[in-house]
């Protein structure tokens, strides 16, 4: 596929196999190898738009959240989705571009998620990357979802390059990974049920938080005492690295009915903070463990979950006492955002990384996976 402007390799450059390296234009007509990425994000109930200069400077983030939306249901309604998706996007890619002051034309690439998410939500992203990539004559990059996550540490942090431990927890997945280099994964454990976040949304529903949970758990928690209630922490026998989280919600779950069966008042509070301190003590331990065994001194969290309070202290601490730096997005670059995508767009349109017109939409898509 064409790339815009003329074709030119830096000084002291590796190139890229397969690949034409783009060249943006300047005001003053010099030739600079600066990247910018136009992303875009549509996989669950965030419309968002981003763009991302060398993959760490975010010069705009738009997000539109549905969360309103779905509030009123209890949890995310794809066809809801997809449809708000739709009658949002334009808008919210054009206020990106004007937030970053610069025009379609200036663009070096557009990226989009084209997976893991929710199948009409994610084609509204591809099917608008795809029309502007080819009416603007620009480079067009596919990035998986969770890749984005864990990038989401690169915007804030210039020293973090890989290789690093990165604990991956969001609403579908809980991965803890090694990252190898710049989207290349070694997935060391991962949930055998509930992902994190899910965990998170299902305790919120039971207790009457409502949705979303991860953030009201969080809050309720404040008010709380996380030892007031003894919930399980789960092992996985064969790997010590999996994750588990349907028993803990299971023995909240429990708890709350024997209490309404006896007429007991719930805590919320104390509830909400006794089954996070459960969820936190695992991720922390297991991650930090990880590290230890596999000899890594950098550790990074990623995804929704990432932005827990309880989860960002209790990494902190155990990674001050371990001698392990400890890296993390801000909370509005954990949760689902473009700039994020645009960062790990970077570095896989570095690595010469171009999808075709028949990018789809993969709602399963694995990480590791193309
Ligand atoms: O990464 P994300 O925005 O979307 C997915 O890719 O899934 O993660 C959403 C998940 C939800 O389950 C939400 O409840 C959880 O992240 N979450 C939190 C917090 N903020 C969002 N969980 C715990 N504490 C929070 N502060
Ligand atoms: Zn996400």
């Amino acid at each position: 596929m064409p790339v815009s402007g003329a074709l030119e390799q830096g000084p002291g450059k590796a190139p890229v196999s397969g690949a034409e390296i783009s060249v943006h234009d300047t005001e003053n007509g010099h030739p600079s190898e600066d990247v910018y990425i136009l992303a875009i994000e549509s996989s669950c109930d965030e419309t968002a738009a981003s763009v991302v200069k060398n993959g760490r400077t975010v010069l705009s983030n738009i997000i539109s959240s549905q969360i309103d939306l779905h509030t009123l249901f209890g949890g995310v309604v794809p066809e809801i989705a997809s449809r708000k998706h739709i009658e949002k996007i334009n808008q919210v890619i054009e206020e990106a571009l004007t937030e970053a002051h610069m025009s379609l034309e200036e663009m070096t690439a557009i990226a989009v998620t084209y997976g893991p998410g929710l199948v009409g939500a994610l084609l509204v992203g591809v099917a608008e990357a795809k029309a502007l990539a080819y009416a603007a004559k620009k480079p067009l990059v596919g990035v998986h979802h969770i890749e984005g996550h864990v990038s989401a540490n690169f915007i804030e942090n210039p020293d973090l390059e890989p290789p690093f431990m990165c604990l991956i927890v969001s609403g579908g997945h809980t991965h803890l990974v090694i990252v190898k280099d710049y989207g290349e994964f070694e997935i060391l454990g991962r949930t055998r049920d509930d992902a994190a976040g899910e965990a998170f949304d299902k305790v919120a529903r039971a207790v009457g938080l409502g949705y979303p949970g991860g953030p009201k758990v969080d809050k309720a928690a404040k008010e709380g005492n996380p030892h007031a209630i003894e919930f399980p922490r789960a092992k996985v026998g064969d790997n010590p690295y999996d994750f588990s989280f349907s028993g803990l919600k299971s023995a909240v779950l429990n708890y709350i009915n024997h209490a309404k069966m006896m007429g007991e008042e719930i805590n919320v509070p104390d509830l909400a903070a006794s089954f996070q301190n459960a969820v936190v003590e695992v991720l922390v331990s297991r991650t930090i463990e990880a590290a230890k065994q596999h000899g890594y001194k950098c550790v990074a969290i990623a995804g929704g979950v990432a932005s827990n309070s309880a989860l960002r202290a209790g990494m902190e601490k155990a990674c001050k006492e371990a001698g392990i730096q400890f890296f993390h997005p801000s909370p509005i670059f954990c949760t689902d955002n473009a700039a994020m995508i645009g960062a790990a767009a970077y570095y896989e349109y570095k690595k010469g990384a171009r999808a075709g017109w028949d990018l789809n939409a993969v709602p399963n898509l694995k990480l590791g996976e193309r």
